[in-house]
């Protein structure tokens, strides 16, 4: 029997503020306001406003049914196969055997092991991040306890990337520090790096001997496969250690699936080999072992040229529409212009939160609380509503 004077034992849990962009997505499904938008959440919508499942995903889920004779564990590296068919997508040409991938539950998956596996081998490490970043990873870095050190990423009034703030933070890092890096289609901002900037970000990350993590989620919804992964390549060239947090529920449309992968670039095969080591006792005390569905969809379109090529054209068909409504949306406003010269599902508007909360109420249109909007979030019959409403509120 309980006393006065025992304390619960979940009565001593403070209130804590639940993530923003998870209330978000919340709040607006709840909102049944006809003609609403939501743009908030980073998820691929077609002309018609329905996020579907790729086509040759679905054949694959269908081989899948057909051809899965057991459901008994495969391991803790998971699906080894589909980590060696996204080397390829990523990385180019083949990266060698220093370089080593896990199968992990979705990007973030990917990101919890890549800095508990930098807390395990530094403590000490500081992390790099430039703001503003997606709003998981500080909590993501903060859960491996390490510091973090943030710069300017993007000025958000000025819509530019705020570069020399990037490049005196790298230069000021101490030696053995991390960087986060977005891969391509930066989260929230749209802004990234050039070739040349990534050739210097590279050259300042070896001479002060940092090591990088990249967070690549949005591989093929910029410029291409290839094209977007010009800066991992360009990292993985230049510096003899890469963390890299890779996401396939965005270019593969399986996000509810989670599917990611954690690759290592170490000094050597054998250095590569302890690290999986270490991070997969990292998995085993979180999740254990991958969950398989996703990634095995993922196996099975990569290894037939048919449905590789089907997810390709369904890929190219996605960054089309994004890059068209970019264009649409730059050319509404001259305040939006800079819109058309970004990349990716997001970009930033120069509004401020009550304006965003202004969007919310009196427009049913939703934004994250920064601005950030997800450029393919609307139907292309909401597009002038959405841009009408953007203005009417900078205009006051
Ligand atoms: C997003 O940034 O909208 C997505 O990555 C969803 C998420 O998990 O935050």
């Amino acid at each position: 029997m309980l006393t006065d004077t025992k304390a619960l034992l979940l009565d001593g849990l403070k209130p804590i503020e639940p993530d923003a962009l998870l209330q978000l997505i919340a709040k607006a499904q709840a909102d049944d306001r006809q003609g609403k938008i939501d743009a908030g959440v980073g998820v691929y919508k077609t002309s018609e406003g329905v996020t579907p499942v790729m086509k040759a995903v679905k054949i694959a889920e269908q081989r899948l049914h057909e051809e899965q004779t057991s459901k008994s564990y495969l391991g803790m590296r998971g699906d080894k196969l589909y980590a060696e068919l996204l080397k390829p997508i990523l990385f180019g040409a083949d990266p060698g055997d220093n370089v080593i991938g896990l199968q992990t539950p979705g990007g973030c998956g990917a990101l919890t092991l890549a800095f508990k596996l930098v807390e395990a081998a530094r403590p000490s490490a500081r992390v790099l991040v430039g703001t503003p970043t997606w709003s998981n990873h500080l909590p993501l870095i903060q859960g491996a306890d390490l510091e973090i050190i943030e710069y300017c990423y993007y000025d958000k009034a000025e819509t530019r990337l705020c570069w020399d703030d990037m490049v005196a933070a790298l230069k000021t890092a101490r030696e053995g520090d991390v960087a986060l890096l977005h891969g391509c289609c930066h989260n929230p901002t749209g802004a990234n790096l050039t070739a040349n900037q990534w050739r210097e970000v590279a050259a300042i990350l070896v001479d002060r001997a940092i090591t990088p993590v990249v967070d690549i989620a949005y591989q093929g919804l910029g410029d291409g496969l290839d094209e977007d992964a010009e800066g991992l390549r360009i990292i993985m060239d230049a510096c003899p250690e890469v963390i890299v947090a890779q996401s396939c529920d965005k270019n593969f449309g399986v996000y509810r699936d989670r599917v990611g992968c954690l690759f290592v670039k170490a000094a050597s095969a054998d250095a590569a080999e302890l690290v999986m080591k270490h991070v997969q006792q990292i998995a085993r005390e979180m999740w254990s072992m991958p969950p398989d569905h996703g990634a095995a969809l993922v196996r099975i379109v990569l290894s037939d040229d048919e449905l590789t090529a089907m997810w390709r054209a369904e890929l190219d068909e996605m960054r089309g529409r994004i890059a068209s409504l970019r264009q649409r949306i730059a050319a509404s406003d001259e305040r939006l212009a800079y819109i058309g010269e970004q990349k990716g599902m997001f970009s930033i508007l120069p509004i401020t939160p009550v304006m965003v909360d202004q969007l919310r109420d009196e427009y049913a249109i939703y934004v994250a609380g920064n601005g950030r909007f997800n450029v393919c979030g609307m139907s292309d019959d909401q597009v002038d509503s959405f841009t009408g409403a953007i203005k009417a509120v900078m205009d006051g």
